[in-house]
Parts: structure tokens; sequence; C-alpha cells
């Protein structure tokens, strides 16, 4: 290995006594390849088999925690019991290569695609026709379900899960005041607002407790801003951040397509987000920094810039899934920053997704032969 990029393969310890062998993690990429009834489909078990070599912390994508929050066409589960042999063949499958396998959990709310559920989606506040306002009774049910996927994930074998809070889905539809217009203990100000997010850690946390599991990770993904005026800012994201350190909590995630994105407003404009949150932090957790990172120097770039302890990969892991032992064997020269559409079988990515990366899309990888333009949210 180049000394350089010595830096990405220092190991890590957590505040609950792990070490992460490296500081690469794999970003949670779902695969709409799961069978439908959430089981282990070939497809996936070759992308989960192929990405994960030497990768610290492999962080599977969005897991369903309840059948209603389904919002891809397929969808690993972790809902019960029936679901906890294709969770532990999926820890075995990452766990091989080498790192932490970590389970992110995850309810689409009113992402959700009824076609696929059957039900119109549950939502903080119906705000349009055809989206069901959750009850008292069933926001309750929901934060229990984050605890129950914990616990499945726990006994499946993986070692932490992360919490979806991030890309609009459920929890950051309570959080946001342009998702959330109740006016009961879960909304009506930015403090009762933030009580779902936060219950939710609180109930994962709870469940590795119960299970007596001090070593098991706990993670929790955001995203810094919306746009619109009643949008999330900057300013309520680095309030989530504060509440989220004072969580037992082992990183957070920011959910980012372009690691150097400048926040658009509130407090900090015009300041890179990553510093920001970074910043508000101040060394209480571990930060994964993520967005267009392609080759060994953007890595090593990005974890030198000193806002963030891990650096994940996202499309330069779908298309080089041998990426972290490329440049620990000094082969970083053999990264590619596209796909080949003439080469299907080099990528170990699942069919459905690989048709929809061949078609071509803002927020997937870069295609030979199609122009491309990085998504800019
Ligand atoms: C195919 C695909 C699936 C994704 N699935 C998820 C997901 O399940 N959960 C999530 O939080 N982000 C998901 N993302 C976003 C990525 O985790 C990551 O934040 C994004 O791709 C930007 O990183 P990159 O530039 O390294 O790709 C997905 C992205 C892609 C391309």
């Amino acid at each position: 290995m180049l000394s350089k990029y010595r830096p990405l393969f220092e190991p890590l310890a957590l505040n609950n006594g792990v070490t992460v062998h490296n500081r690469l993690a794999a970003a949670p990429l779902t695969l709409f390849s799961s069978n439908p009834d959430g089981s282990v489909s070939d497809g996936e078990r070759m992308f989960l088999t192929t990405h994960s070599e030497r990768i610290g912390l492999y962080i599977l994508g969005a897991t369903l925690v309840q059948p209603d929050g389904q919002a891809f066409a397929t969808q690993p589960r972790a809902i019960s019991e029936a679901d906890l042999d294709a969770l532990a063949e999926r820890a075995v499958l990452v766990k091989q290569g080498g790192g932490k396998a970590v389970l992110q959990i995850h309810h689409g709310g009113a992402q959700a695609l009824p076609e696929l559920t059957g039900t119109v989606p549950s939502v903080p506040s119906a705000l349009q026709d055809g989206q069901h306002e959750m009850s008292a009774e069933e926001v309750t049910a929901l934060i229990e379900s984050f605890g129950r996927a914990t616990e499945l994930a726990i006994r499946a074998g993986f070692d932490g899960v992360e919490i979806h809070g991030a890309n609009n889905y459920i929890l950051q539809q309570f959080y946001s005041a342009a998702t959330n217009h109740r006016q009961d203990e879960w909304g009506g100000s930015p403090e009762k607002r933030l009580r779902f997010p936060l219950a939710v850690v609180d109930t994962v946390c709870a469940a590795r407790a119960k299970l007596q599991r001090p070593d098991f990770i706990v993670g929790y993904r955001l995203s810094p801003e919306e746009p619109g005026e009643e949008g999330l800012t900057m300013t309520e994201t680095l309030d989530l951040v504060e509440a989220l350190c004072g969580k037992p909590l082992q990183y957070l995630h920011i959910s980012l397509w372009d690691f150097y994105k400048k926040a658009r407003r509130g407090k900090g404009a015009g300041e890179p987000r990553l510093k920001l949150i970074h910043d508000q932090i101040a060394g209480r957790l571990p930060l994964i920094g993520v967005g267009n990172l392609f080759n060994a120097d953007d890595l090593v770039a990005a974890l030198n810039s000193g806002r963030c302890e891990f650096v994940a990969l996202g499309k330069s892991l779908m298309i080089n899934p041998r990426i972290a032992t490329l440049i620990y064997e000094g082969r970083e020269s053999e990264l590619i920053g596209e796909l080949d559409p003439h080469t299907p079988g080099h990528y170990g990515i699942p069919q459905p997704l690989w048709e929809m990366c061949v078609k071509g899309g803002a927020w997937l990888p870069p295609v030979k032969g199609l122009p491309h333009q990085n998504l800019d949210l």
C-alpha cells in the first residue's frame, strides 16, 4: 500500500469498546433484489459476498421494520421470527469480508408504496389524499417495531444497526415541520417533533440492553437539509445532532450526494455541511462522511479533511467490488470510474439493480457511453 493511503486502514475504537479495523464504510445500498418474502436471493448473495471484502463497517441497505413501510420493490425484513434465518445468512455473508455487519432499519412512511403494501401510507400528518395519519397508539407500535428489529438483528448475528433517519423517510418526516403538522405529543414544536426520532433511539438502545449486548453498535443516519419554506434547515439538524450526542450511540452518519456540499440556509449557511456537523459533535462520536468519493485519492482527502472519522462508499463500491483490497494491495490504479454496460458479469450487481443502472440516473453510478450528472440535493 502507498503510505499516503495508510490513514484509510487505521483502526478506530468505538465508545463501547468495539474496534472497527479500518475507516472504510459501505454506504447502505438497497439492492432491489431480495425475494418478495424477504429471503436472500442469489443476486443479493452474490453482491454481499463480492462487495464486503475488507470493508471495516458494512452497512446493509434499508431493512423493513413493519410491512406497511415498504418503499422499494423488494427489501430485506426485520419484522418477525420468520425473518431470522434470512437475516442470519446476510450477517454471515457480510462478516466473511472481515468487517462489522450493520443492518440499516427503516420505515418509508409517506414514501411507502401502496401497490406493494396493499395499504395507504402511514404518515405523521395526512397532508394529501391517500395517506393515513397515524394514531398515538400506532406511533408507539412503530417505535416498538424498531426495537423488535434490533432484537432480531442481534439474534441473527449482526454487529450493529443503523437507524435510518435520513432521505425523507419516517424519522425525518416526524422531525420536519414540512411533513409533521401534529398537535399532540409528537408535534407542534421543534422539541415535540424531535420526540419520535429520539424515542426510536431509546427503544433501539433498550433492546440492546435487554439482550445484554453493550458491544452491539447503534448508529444513526440523517439528512442535513430539506428544500422548501418549512423544510429542515441546518439549525434544526444541528439541534438533532446535539440531542443524538446525548444518547448512547456509537456513530452518526450523514447522507450526502457530495461530500463537500455547502449548507443552504440556517446556522452556518455557506459552510460545508459535514464540517458544521463535525464541529457540533466536537469529538463525542465518530461521523461517517459520504458523497462522490470515487478513487483512493478522493477517499483519503476526505478523511484527511478532518471532517469525518469514516468515509462511506456507495457508487464507487458498486463499480469496484474489491476497492478496499485494491487500495490495500497498492493496486489503486486498477480502480474504474464507470460501469461498462457490455460487461454485466464484472460487478456482482444483481439483475434488477443492474437493469436500473444501465438505463442511467443521477443517483446511480456513471455508465460508459451515457451522459452523467451527479445528484445534487
Ligand atoms: C443503488 C443505491 C441504493 C441506495 N440505497 C440506500 C439505502 O438503502 N439507504 C440509505 O440510507 N441510502 C441509500 N442510498 C444512498 C447511499 O447510501 C449514498 O448515500 C449515496 O449513494 C451517495 O454516496 P456515493 O456518492 O458514494 O454513491 C442508495 C444509493 C444507491 C446508488
